[in-house]
């Protein structure tokens, strides 16, 4: 068995112990620490932190654009992809104080699939039941690692429901990518009665209170999944905060849950779902159209006050990142999930 070490996270003054074969950010999330993070992969500089106290740590590969050498040198580290030799303190650059505490620790888990349907042409919509455990705590809009059979890789995907209280049932929108390693083999052998093997819950993305604040929702793609879990937690919980969905996709073929959505604007007392298209040509479309963050910034003069998700495909998050503190939001409350992918490198 591996040395553990003790690393203390500040300014929140939390301590954890981390075995030198685990990766920090793994070992938090194990004793119930949400730390931020992204794509767990080295990639995306949610979880970069700063090493304090203590410098004997190793990296797992990771991508320079995330980590550029001049900062690891100064003492930047990604908690993702850092292994501590000896006892730590580390500085914690991004962190969300109501989340860091209400961690649930993550758990392996073997789910069974109960139903693999369409979408649309490009989106699957995955049901699994789990077998063990039989029930699994998470939170709205956090995700699951699923292991890629045959294969050391893992996948992330968002649950697109609530909670699995009642059935033990997960349900997730997943985008097939030609060749992808993960959703090929969904889209082509995985069956009803097939096991995955999955960890979680992992993930910040969840919906934080602040009370009558408006809420703007930005997505695209496979990243309806999150927003749906939030969407459909609020109608449950009888959160009545003015919102708006604003969801892009290319053409009217690639728009899904429309149903659900304009369901929801009956349910929710204040809530709109603005689809836009970037390539209508030939649809029929009377809607908007352009880039989702076009849409937003032809609709949205003034945030100021507003909590704002995104949640998609990298480019999309990035120029919403951009856009959303510009008109307003407080930069401290975007919230988002980055979906990269490991193809990308
Ligand atoms: C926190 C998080 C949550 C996520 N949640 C979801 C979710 O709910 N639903 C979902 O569908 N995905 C989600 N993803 C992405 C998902 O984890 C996989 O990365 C994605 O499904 C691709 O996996 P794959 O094995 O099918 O393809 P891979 O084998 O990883 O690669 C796909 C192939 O397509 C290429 N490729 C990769 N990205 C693109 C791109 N953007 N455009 C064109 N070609 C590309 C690659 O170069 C490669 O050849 C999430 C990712 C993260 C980090
Ligand atoms: S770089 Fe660590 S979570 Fe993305």
């Amino acid at each position: 068995m591996a040395d553990k070490h003790v690393v203390r996270f500040e300014p929140v003054g939390i301590e954890i112990e981390a075995d030198e074969d685990q990766t920090i950010l793994r070992a938090a999330a194990e004793q119930g620490v949400m730390l931020m993070h992204g794509c767990k992969e080295g990639q995306c500089a949610s979880c970069k932190s700063f090493l304090l106290e203590g410098d004997d740590v190793e990296h797992e590969r990771y991508s320079t654009f995330a980590l550029p050498d001049f900062e690891k040198e100064e003492g930047y580290t990604l908690l993702c992809r850092a292994h501590a030799y000896e006892d730590l303190t580390i500085e914690l650059l991004n962190y969300d104080e109501e989340m860091i505490h209400s961690g649930l620790p993550i758990q392996e888990g073997v789910v069974e699939v109960v139903s693999i349907g369409h979408v649309t042409h490009d989106l699957r919509h995955l049901v699994v039941r789990l077998l063990e455990p039989e029930t699994l705590k998470f939170f709205p809009g956090q995700y699951l690692d699923f292991a890629v059979p045959g294969t050391e890789e893992t996948r992330s995907f968002s649950m697109a429901n609530t909670s699995c209280r009642e059935d033990g049932r997960l349900e997730f929108v997943i985008k097939v990518y030609p060749g992808g390693l993960f959703s090929q083999f969904l889209d082509t052998r995985l069956r009803p009665g097939d096991r995955l093997a999955v960890t979680g819950p992992f993930g910040v993305f969840t919906l934080r209170d602040n009370p009558d604040a408006p809420v703007v929702f930005v997505g695209g793609g496979a990243g309806i999944a999150p927003i749906l879990a939030l969407l459909r937690s609020m109608a449950e919980r009888g959160i009545g905060r003015p919102a708006v969905f604003y969801y892009g996709a290319r053409r009217r073929r690639d728009l899904c849950f429309t149903e659900e959505l304009h369901a929801l604007e009956e349910k929710l007392p204040d809530f709109r779902y603005v689809p836009a298209l970037s390539e209508p040509d030939g649809d029929g479309w009377d809607g908007e159209t352009g880039l989702i963050t076009d849409v937003v910034r032809r609709r949205e003069t003034a945030l100021r006050g507003a909590d704002a998700y995104v949640c998609g495909p990298p480019p999309m998050v990035e120029a919403a990142l951009e856009l959303l503190p510009a008109l307003g939001v407080p930069e401290k409350r975007v919230f988002y999930d980055k979906f990269t992918t490991t193809g990308e490198g």
